[in-house]
């Protein structure tokens, strides 16, 4: 079995449990193959050059980590990639700042990791490249003279042509992207939009007859033409078996106790997110409100949690959301609030894996409603951390790449509509057991049918397919 490769812009703590279920899948593809995985730090180095490679060993796997510096971070980080890549994706082209100092910003880091990349690689390993921080990684790492098989995976929307083809080096990345041997979004939707985009700049078309299979039109730079790559849907899971243990031992904990015996027997409604505008913060505290005043009947009743750890600050849209954010629920608290009740909970902090499972346990209704989102795995922890018999409701958006497979296992809205969603949570509220039921055990179906073990089995069979054995004849 050949050896990974993994690159993203962060790289879990060797020294912490991971996190998420994708950094478990990961860790256990890596840990079984041995392998590599390389990225940020996390931390700068001050200077005007990135630091030196990191490397560290732990057991099969290799952690290599660089520190970027001030310029790398502005230019690369918080420039190309989370102030024109992230809005663009999320169809926000009104959020993007396009500025060609950082997008040159973008491909000197991209060809820095290539660089620190190239002498650490055999000729048989994969290579595994995750995320928009990184579209440009696999053209360099071939301009250095790379033949591995090397696959890409986005995380986040592949926006629909009219909007992607607004960024300046549209074309310039698309055919960075041709370099891959595997392509892989969250959704089929993502998928297809990657293939308009491909034809719409002429820079590859689909090969009829071959399932995702494209090649680059004749007439591009020679080193390209006729290259032929693959393009797929691979929506990522969780390990819900793992979530739902740890969902049920949490609500046993002291703490978890006492935040129970802080509602006195209300409803909770659950958001958790990224401090980010495409989560639709706003939409969901204005949709809340309107269902406290369009039912009185629930006011005391009811307590809406909403937890949303602060990200990237210093891009100025998410210091303005920050304020934007806190004022709503501030407002809501201080129009509907009564002495001995507080309609919204709102905190900053993150809180631990364990902690959220309970959480979700807890909640009768969880309201992920993002603008626009690759997957959301907040919506697949909720349904596994539900008790299938006394299970609660996701209200999800319909634009959430979640959707496409819990949409008919949950109350599905259009986050932009603030009247649905008040309509969704007092249908959630007021929803018998026996319905709730019946949607939990469609979503918590769709979820045992795609752990995340799968996701990142699949998408590596596809990118390194196993080998058929010749028949030998008797
Ligand atoms: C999204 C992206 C990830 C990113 C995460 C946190 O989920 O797809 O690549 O790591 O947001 O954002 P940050 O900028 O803090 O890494």
């Amino acid at each position: 079995m050949s050896r990974l490769i993994v690159v993203s812009n962060r790289v879990p703590n060797p020294d912490r449990p991971p996190a998420g279920g994708l950094a478990v899948a990961v860790r256990a593809a890596l840990n079984e193959r041995g392998g590599i995985w390389l990225g940020w730090s996390g931390k700068s180095c001050g200077e005007e050059e990135p630091g030196p490679l990191v490397r560290r060993e732990e057991g099969p796997i290799t952690y290599a980590l660089t520190d970027l510096s001030d310029r790398d971070l502005s230019e690369y980080y918080q420039g190309f990639a989370n102030s024109v890549l992230w809005p663009l994706c999320h169809y926000r082209i009104d959020l993007t700042d396009y500025a060609r100092r950082d997008a040159r910003g973008y491909f000197r880091v991209n060809r820095i990791f290539a660089e620190r990349l190239a002498p650490l690689v055999q000729p048989d390993d994969l290579i595994w490249i995750h995320d928009y921080h990184l579209i440009p990684l696999a053209s360099e790492l071939r301009r250095m003279g790379l033949r591995n098989r090397i696959g890409f995976f986005l995380h986040i929307p592949w926006p629909a042509p009219d909007v992607y083809l607004t960024l300046p080096i549209s074309e310039m990345l698309l055919r960075a992207m041709t370099a891959c041997d595997l392509i892989g979004f969250q959704t089929e939707f993502d998928a297809e939009n990657f293939g308009l985009c491909l034809k719409r700049s002429g820079i590859a078309l689909p090969v009829p007859g071959e399932d995702g299979i494209y090649q680059v039109s004749d007439g591009m730079p020679e080193e390209i033409s006729g290259r032929r790559f693959k393009v797929g849907a691979f929506p990522i899971g969780i390990d819900s078996e793992a979530f739902a243990r740890t969902a049920r031992n949490a609500v046993r904990n002291p703490a978890m106790r006492k935040f129970r015996e802080s509602l006195g027997g209300q409803q909770l409604i659950v958001g958790v997110d990224r401090l980010d505008y495409t989560k639709g913060l706003p939409q969901r505290m204005n949709g809340y409100r309107r269902f406290l005043e369009a039912n009185p009947n629930w006011l005391g009743r009811v307590t809406f949690l909403q937890i949303t750890p602060k990200s990237r600050s210093g891009v100025a849209e998410y210091d303005a959301l920050q304020r934007e954010v806190a004022e709503l629920a501030g407002h809501t608290a201080g129009a509907l609030g009564q002495i001995d009740w507080t309609p919204v909970r709102y905190m900053n902090r993150a809180l631990g894996h364990h902690v959220l499972a309970g959480i979700y346990r807890m909640a009768r209704v969880a309201l992920v409603t993002p603008l626009r989102d690759g997957m959301n795995l907040v919506a697949k922890e909720y349904v596994a951390a539900q008790d299938p018999e006394d299970p609660g409701i996701l209200i999800l958006s319909r634009f959430a790449g979640a959707a496409y497979e819990l949409g008919r296992g949950s109350l599905l809205v259009n986050p932009y509509d603030e009247e649905a969603i008040a309509n969704a949570i007092a249908q959630a509220v007021s929803m018998p057991r026996e319905k709730r039921q019946e949607l939990h055990a469609i979503a918590a179906e769709k979820l045992s049918k795609n752990s995340v073990f799968d996701w990142c089995a699949d998408y590596l069979d596809q990118l390194a397919p196993p080998q058929t054995v010749a028949e030998t004849p008797a």
